[in-house]
Order: structure tokens, then C-alpha cells, then sequence
């Protein structure tokens, strides 16, 4: 079983160390069955230059070593531990060594290294999953060259897949076969990968820029095949984008994506053989939502992108994982902005391409900031880590990117592509670090970056505020930025040692709504050209800059298009944000004026329900809403995000003692609000954002849908909902697509669980055999409202009963469990503890199966001490419960880091 109960050890970045030996190549052989696998490894090995090492010590985890030679003679200086193994008294001069080993893949839950998924083999490697595989230098600063030999029964397990270049397949006795993969391009092991089993592919050939031909493949089990063809699409243009943006083409004969259903992450870049959880990659209209198939695009596109920026040029150390990460998210926010920016009109195009922003801002602050406040901060670049699966976080890819994008806000588009263009000129095949990056960008750019460097050490969202004056006879306005950071953890203090250099693009509305020219006065002289939105770029604790020649007292759009990962604090009047909700000519920042207007409001209902005072709202709220949702001028998609409240989680963050019950029923009065006060304006919105015709995820009819659904929500919240009851049930029946009808049963869950039983019981028949439809099923039932005084607690523990429930699939496990504890905050937090019991039983059951897995659910109580006093001692019972019973590091990271005082 797993042994993961060694003490805990703390690695820290300042103690890397270069390997004592490099790996020549390597040459691996699969003997592939479920319940014993035999692995023979053989190495070429030599002494890194300088170094003198006498012993060779080798990564390794459950494992049973069979035999070890060296130079093809039996070796018995070997000593086996429970992390890995010591080859004594290698010779000095470069030499072989043989390693073979079993693993039991059958028996792996973790589904870390080689395991079995419904009868079929995958491996996962990153980040030290190769160790359970074979013992091996498991770091990603050595690279080699990897020739692999897979052998199988051919009946159980036809297809037999590594990476590279099928270079040999044949017949072997028994009916058994094999197969031989050359990978030419020297890598790390964690981008190591091999697949068996019965599994068919949608095959297509494309021509790259250089003309050479390339043979694309989607492998799934062959009842899904009729759904891979957007995943395929989604391939091409992601080819065609990386060589389009960044001149970066594709390097292999052959790229290979497979899906597999039992899969921790959401997807891995092994080199030229991706492996995907099915979620990724399986879609069709009857089955995935318009949110699905943007999930898709963005998730292959990733993955491919880190064919160069991470496979091409990887991590000198796993420290440096933003370097990877940060870098290759940022890359498939842009792919998924031009995707849904392509072939619309220029207007059409800025909207789309605002939606997406608004998209990855608010997942921004509403998961990283509040990593970032809370006890398992860290900066992008960590300084330590027990586990190092637990440092794959918001921060490290979400802000890492919002790190990566401030260089391209500086430099502009073809300045941060110098920047790129110069780093793969000096890393392309290194394993490198992000002061590497930096310095290319900084370098390509003739610009000295060293204060940038804070971006990557300091942990904590800086705090920017704002002050503004107008002086009307000298027609000057000047704005005063401040910077830094509010209530940290003691780690997360200790990282804070400076001011940041902060891009902060800033725009001036004038009275007439519309953006006034700006001149600024630097050092006694204007700048340039005037412009409507501008760059400054503070970089002292206190700065204020002059704008010259303003006709009249402007109102600033601050930090637009969000051009830095902050905080900004200004003291708008509810006025003034009203009219940059209608006014603001940077969709992000008009979407801001809303979510502020909102915020504001919402906090101040929460505190009135908190102490059990009446509620109200200005109703010029609600007619400052009323008028965006009617613009048609505006893209549905952007009317959509616009009446979308911030959530229950991002609200009760910005409390200081939250209170989820009385947030709840802030949000709740809110919604009420609108849709009493928006009755029409949603009526119309429903129907005219119907999409007739065949479906189609574009983001046009997507942004129409989702309006339509936001609509059809809203309308569910009337004092009467029958109106909104009946369209639901309409749009249920009618539906011939996923989008459609989830969008139909959610809402008649809102409006209550009779409403809803028909629909979830057809839902269930129809979709009985479609595992990612069924895990909807799942999470509609846990994240649903539930009527005051109704447990939603005990659906969800009846689900855990359900047949079709299982704790090892981490879907379904995410779709029931992490739903309720994460994403239904009312009712995780009910008064009686009954959800924290739940949780800490739940992590547990799953530590003992997969640690990654259950170290995602542990962190779900980690922001504890924010809460109320009497909800606060119940999270603390819970958690040292989890304490007292872990047996993984990974959980035990998490929950000894949130109890910490
Ligand atoms: N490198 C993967 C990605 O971001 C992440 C990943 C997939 C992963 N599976 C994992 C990380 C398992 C840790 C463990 O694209
Ligand atoms: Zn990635």
C-alpha cells in the first residue's frame, strides 16, 4: 500500500545543489501486467563534471528490486530504502547500470506513477511520480534520451504508446507484443509517459509552416471516439497559434493526446504523448456545456504550448515551477482570447476578448487571493516545500501568469516576444530557472529588471490606493498611488521586503462619459503623444503622478484591463461607479464599476443581516444593472458577467469575522432585488438570447445562452417563480444540447428539490453511462441552494450511497465532495458543524486512497480563522482531527500549515 507516513521534510530552494551524475541515456523496458510489472532499466551513467561522488543515490517509492548490474555484471553494493536506493562504489569512468524492478499498477490508487484506469495502463510522473516506476536522478535538471520497450499481451492490450517515434513493433510468444518508442529530444523524467490498452484514435495529418508533415492523434476508448473532434480542432489551432504568436513550431513526427478517466490533475505535457483526465478532451452538444468545450480548447492548448515552455526548456528545480506554469498559462489565456476574438467584427472581437479577461480576473481573485491571505501563501517562486504536489496552486500558475502578462504590458506585444524570442535562443534544451526568464526579457528589452525580481520572492496581494486631485485654474490632475500589503502570515510577512514595480494602466473619463486625452508631466516634461489609457508604472512605496492640460475634473478608470495582480482601493461614490458602469470605455473596468458597486452593497447587507437588522437596497442599484442588461449594444457575454454577483466565498473574504449565513442571505436579498425590481428586462433578455439552429460553442451563441441562463436564474429568485418554473421545465424538454438543459435542471433545483425531481431522475436515465455527464448530476445536487433549515448535507451523504458513486474516481469525487465543501459555502458552513464532520471524514477516507487528491479537499478549510467565533472552534475540532489521523504528507502539510499559529 502507500507509504507516505515518513517524517515530514522540509526542502528549500537555497540548498539546490547540481547532480552528481548525468544520465547519457536511457533504455526502458515494460514487461505491462495489472498486478506486477517488471521494469528494466538501464542506464548510462558518468560523474558531472568536478563531481566526486562515491555512491550513486537513486529516487524510488514502492518499489521491489529484483536485480541490479553493473557493466552487465551482478552488482551487490546496492541499499534499498523506503525513498530510494544507494549503488556504492560506482566506478569512476562512465559505466551502465541495470536496475530491474516490479511495481504492482493494479494496486496503485494514488495514480501517481503507473496505474491501471478501467483496464488500461497510464502513467503520471510530474512531479516525482517516475521514482514509483523505476529508481532513477527523479529532478527535472537532468535530462536524457529515452528509448522504450513496451511489452503486452496483444489481446488485453493492443495499442501500445510512449513517447517520441515509433521506431519498431512485433509479435513475441505467448500473444504477447511489443512495441519500441524513440524520443530524440532529451528530457526530464517527469515528462516520461507510456499508455497500454484498448483504445482507438482520431488520426489527422497537417502541414506546418516548413512544410513537413506531422500525424496528429486523439486515443480514447473506442465508444467515445465520436467525441474527440473538438479536441482535435482544438489541436490545430493550437499548432497554428504557436507558430502564428511566438514562431514556435511543432518539433515531433507525431503528437498523441489520451484520455483517461481516472486522472488527478486536468492534464500532462509528457513529451509528444499528452495524457488528459476525459474531462479535457470528450465532448459533444448532448453531453458538455459551452463551458466544457472552453475548458478544452484552453486545457490543449496548454498542454502543447508547454512543448516549449517546459519540455523544450524545463525547471532547473521544481521551485522554478512557474517558470513552466505561470508562463504556459498566460500563453492559453492569450490562445483562448484570439480564439474567441476570431472572425468577429472588431467590436465583437474587444468584447470577447473582455469576456475572457473578466473570466480568469475573477477565478484570479477569487481563489488566489485568498491562497495569498491565508496560511498556505507563498510567493510564485516558493522558497520551501513537505510536498511538492501540494505547490501546483493558484498562485504559482494564476498569478505566475498575471507575473508572465506584466512583462508584455511593459514591452508591448513585440517586446515581451523579443524577450521570448532571446530566451529560447540561450535555454532551448536547459533546464533553466526564473531569473533566467527575467533576465531574457529584461535584456531583450534594454531594461534593467532587478526590482521586477520582488514579483517572484514576495508572497501576499500588494495593496495599491489611490488619492486624485484636480486643480481646475492650473488644469493639472494628480493621482498619488500607494503600495502594500495587508494582513499576512508571519511566512508570508517575512517575503514582503519592498516595493514592487507595478504596471498600473490608467485612463481619465470626462463628463460626457467619454476618455479624455492624456498628457503626462514627467520631470518637468510632458510625455509624448497624448493617449486615452496609460501605462505608469509605479515603482516607489508612494508616487504621484501629474496629468497636464485636463479641461475638466476627470473621473479615473483605474488599474484598466487589470494590469497588475492587486488590490486598488479609490473612494468612488456610488455615483460615480454607476457611471463608469455605463460609461467606461475599458470593458474590464466597466465590469469593475459594477462588481464594486455590488460589493459595496452587498457587504453592508451582510453586516445588516449579521445583526439581524431589516434589509434594503438603493433601487438605483438596481436601475444602474437594469441598464447594462438592456444595452444591446454590449455583448450578451459581457451582460452576462456583468450581472453575475461576486461569489459567497470572495465576499465572506473580504469580511473581517465572515459569517456565510448572513452573506448568504446578503446575496440572496440582492438577487431578489434585481429580479423583482429586472422582471421585464430578464423576460426579454430570455427570450431574445435564444439560439435557434444547430448548436455551436462558439463564444457568440455561447455569450448568448449564458445571458439567456443568467436571465432564466435571476427570474427563479421572484417572490413567484412559477413563470421562471415553467420556462425551466420548457427548456429542459426542448434541450438538444448540454448547455440548455443543465442550465434548465439547475434552475429548477433553485427554485426547489420537488420542482426538480422529474428532470434529475430523467437526467440520470438518459446520461446513466456518460461518467461526465453523471458527475453534473453529482455536483448539481451538492451545490444546490437548499431552503432555510434544509440540510443539503444529507442529499449529498444518501449520494455517497449511490451505485454509481465511487471515492477512487477523482472526478466523482470532486463532482459530489469538493462541490458540496467548496462550492456550496451556506451550506458547508451550517451552524451545527455537521459539514466539517463531513470533511474531515471525507479527507481522511481519501488519504488513505490518493494524498493528492485528499490535500485539495484538506485545503477547502484552511481560511478557518476568518470566520465567527463559534464556527471558527468547530473548523479548528475538525481540522485536528485530520491532524491526529493523516497518514500522507501531502494532507499533513496542508493541515499542520492552517492550525499553526
Ligand atoms: N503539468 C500539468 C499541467 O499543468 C499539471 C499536472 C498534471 C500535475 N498532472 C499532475 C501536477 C499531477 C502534479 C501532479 O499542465
Ligand atoms: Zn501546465
Amino acid at each position: 500500500m502507500l507509504d507516505n507516513s515518513a517524517a515530514s521534510v522540509t526542502i528549500r530552494r537555497v540548498d539546490y545543489t547540481p547532480p552528481a551524475f548525468a544520465i547519457d541515456k536511457v533504455e526502458l523496458e515494460f514487461d505491462l501486467a495489472p498486478l506486477t510489472t517488471t521494469v528494466t532499466n538501464r542506464m548510462q551513467l558518468r560523474r558531472a563534471p568536478g563531481a566526486s561522488a562515491r555512491d550513486l543515490v537513486l529516487h524510488g517509492e514502492d518499489l521491489e528490486l529484483v536485480r541490479a548490474e553493473i557493466d552487465g555484471k551482478p552488482w551487490t553494493g546496492v541499499q534499498v530504502s523506503t525513498d530510494g536506493l544507494t549503488v556504492s562504489n560506482v566506478p569512476e569512468q562512465p559505466f551502465e547500470l541495470t536496475l530491474v524492478t516490479t511495481n504492482r499498477p493494479s494496486a496503485n490508487t494514488s495514480l501517481s506513477g503507473l496505474y491501471v484506469s478501467n483496464h488500461n495502463f497510464f502513467t503520471q510522473c510530474e512531479a516525482e511520480g517516475f521514482r514509483r516506476i523505476t529508481y532513477f536522478l527523479d529532478r527535472p535538471d537532468v535530462m536524457t534520451t529515452y528509448t522504450v520497450t513496451l511489452r503486452a499481451s496483444r489481446a488485453d492490450y493492443p495499442v501500445l504508446l510512449s513517447n517520441g517515434n515509433l521506431v519498431e513493433t512485433g509479435e513475441l510468444p505467448d500473444g504477447r507484443h511489443f512495441a519500441r518508442w524513440h524520443d530524440p529530444f532529451p528530457k526530464p523524467s517527469y515528462l516520461f509517459a507510456l499508455v497500454a490498452g484498448k483504445l482507438v484514435a482520431r488520426e489527422q495529418r497537417i502541414r506546418i509552416r516548413s512544410g513537413e508533415e506531422k500525424l496528429l492523434q486523439v486515443w480514447v476508448e473506442p465508444h467515445d471516439l465520436p467525441k474527440t473532434e473538438y479536441a482535435m480542432q482544438s489541436l490545430v489551432h493550437s499548432i497554428e497559434w504557436d507558430e502564428e504568436r511566438f514562431g514556435l513550431p511543432l518539433d515531433l513526427e507525431r503528437f498523441m493526446i489520451v484520455a483517461v478517466g481516472d486522472f488527478n490533475m486536468g492534464a500532462m505535457e509528457n513529451k509528444g504523448l499528452n495524457i488528459f483526465n476525459t474531462k479535457y478532451v470528450l465532448a459533444d452538444a448532448e453531453t458538455a456545456t459551452d463551458i466544457d468545450f472552453s475548458g478544452i480548447e484552453a486545457v490543449v492548448g496548454h498542454e502543447y504550448f508547454h512543448n516549449w515552455t517546459g519540455n523544450r526548456v524545463t525547471c532547473r528545480d521544481w521551485f522554478q515551477l512557474s517558470l513552466k506554469e505561470g508562463l504556459t498559462v498566460f500563453r492559453d489565456q492569450e490562445f483562448s482570447a484570439d480564439m474567441a476574438a476570431a472572425g468577429g467584427s472588431p467590436e465583437a472581437a474587444a468584447a470577447a476578448r473582455a469576456a475572457r479577461r473578466i473570466d480568469d480576473v475573477r477565478g484570479l481573485r477569487q481563489n488566489q487571493f485568498a491562497e495569498d491571505a491565508g496560511p498556505m501563501a507563498h510567493p510564485v517562486r516558493p522558497d520551501s516545500y513537505v510536498e511538492i504536489n501540494n505547490f501546483y496552486t493558484m498562485t504559482v500558475y494564476e498569478k505566475g501568469a498575471e507575473v508572465v502578462r506584466m512583462y508584455q504590458t511593459l514591452f508591448g506585444r513585440d517586446g515581451f516576444r523579443k524577450g521570448m524570442d532571446l530566451y529560447f535562443a540561450r535555454h532551448d534544451g536547459q533546464a533553466v530557472t526564473c531569473d533566467d526568464f527575467r533576465a531574457a526579457m529584461a535584456d531583450a528589452n534594454q531594461r534593467d529588471l532587478t526590482q521586477f525580481e520582488r514579483w517572484y520572492s514576495q508572497a501576499g496581494t500588494p495593496h495599491v490606493s489611490a488619492t486624485a486631485q484636480y486643480d481646475a485654474a492650473a488644469r493639472t490632475f494628480d493621482i498619488t498611488l500607494t503600495q502594500g500589503y495587508g494582513p499576512a502570515s508571519a511566512d508570508a510577512k517575512a517575503t514582503q521586503k519592498g516595493p514592487l514595480l507595478i504596471p498600473f494602466a490608467i485612463g481619465l473619463v470626462g463628463s460626457d462619459g467619454k476618455d479624455l486625452p492624456l498628457r503626462l508631466a514627467q520631470d518637468g516634461q510632458v510625455l509624448a503623444e497624448p493617449q486615452t489609457t496609460r501605462v505608469l508604472e509605479l515603482t516607489e512605496t508612494e508616487q504621484t503622478f501629474r496629468f497636464v492640460d485636463v479641461a475638466e475634473e476627470p473621473l479615473p478608470s483605474l488599474l484598466r484591463n487589470f494590469s497588475a495582480p492587486v488590490i486598488v482601493s479609490y473612494d468612488y461614490t456610488d455615483a460615480q461607479l454607476t457611471f463608469l458602469f455605463a460609461h467606461d470605455s475599458d470593458p474590464f473596468n466597466r465590469w469593475e464599476a459594477g462588481q464594486r458597486l455590488a460589493t459595496r452593497a452587498l457587504l453592508s447587507l451582510a453586516d445588516a443581516a449579521a445583526r439581524g437588522d431589516a434589509l434594503s437596497l438603493d433601487p438605483e442599484i438596481v436601475a444602474a444593472f437594469g441598464r447594462v442588461l438592456r444595452d444591446s449594444t454590449l455583448a450578451p457575454a459581457f451582460r452576462e458577467l456583468a450581472l453575475t454577483l461576486p461569489s459567497e466565498s470572495y465576499l465572506a473574504e473580504q469580511i473581517e469575522e465572515a459569517d456565510p449565513a448572513a452573506v448568504h442571505a446578503a446575496r440572496l436579498f440582492f438577487r431578489r432585488a434585481l429580479a423583482n425590481g429586472l422582471r421585464d428586462d430578464l423576460m426579454a433578455a430570455y427570450e431574445q438570447n435564444r439560439v435557434e439552429g444547430l448548436y455551436e460553442p462558439s463564444a457568440v451563441d455561447a455569450g448568448r445562452r449564458g445571458l439567456k441562463n443568467v436571465a432564466l436564474s435571476y427570474l427563479a429568485d421572484l417572490d413567484d417563480p412559477d413563470d421562471a418554473a415553467e420556462l425551466a421545465r420548457a427548456q429542459y424538454d426542448s434541450a438538444d444540447n448540454m448547455t440548455e438543459r443543465s442550465a434548465a435542471l439547475v434552475t429548477l433545483l433553485q427554485i426547489g428539490p420537488s420542482a426538480a425531481r422529474a428532470p434529475l431522475d430523467d437526467f440520470y436515465l438518459r446520461f446513466e453511462k456518460e461518467a461526465l455527464a453523471l458527475d453534473k448530476w453529482f455536483g448539481m445536487q451538492a451545490t444546490r441552494r437548499g431552503a432555510p433549515g434544509e440540510r443539503v448535507l444529507d442529499d449529498v451523504g444518501a449520494l455517497m450511497a449511490h451505485p454509481a458513486f465511487s471515492l477512487k474516481n477523482p472526478n466523482r469525487a470532486r463532482a459530489l465532495i469538493f462541490q458540496f465543501c467548496m462550492g456550496n459555502a451556506a451550506q458547508f458552513h451550517a451552524t451545527d458543524g455537521s459539514g466539517y464532520a463531513f470533511w474531515a471524514e471525507q479527507v481522511l477516507a481519501l488519504d488513505a486512497i490518493n494524498p493528492q487528491v485528499a490535500s485539495r479537499l484538506a485545503r477547502s478549510l484552511e481560511r478557518w480563522r476568518k470566520f465567527t467565533p463559534a464556527l471558527r472552534e468547530k473548523m479548528r475540532a475538525a481540522l485536528e482531527r485530520v491532524a491526529a489521523g493523516v497518514q500522507s504528507k501531502d494532507v499533513r502539510e496542508v493541515v499542520e500549515k492552517a492550525l499553526a499559529p
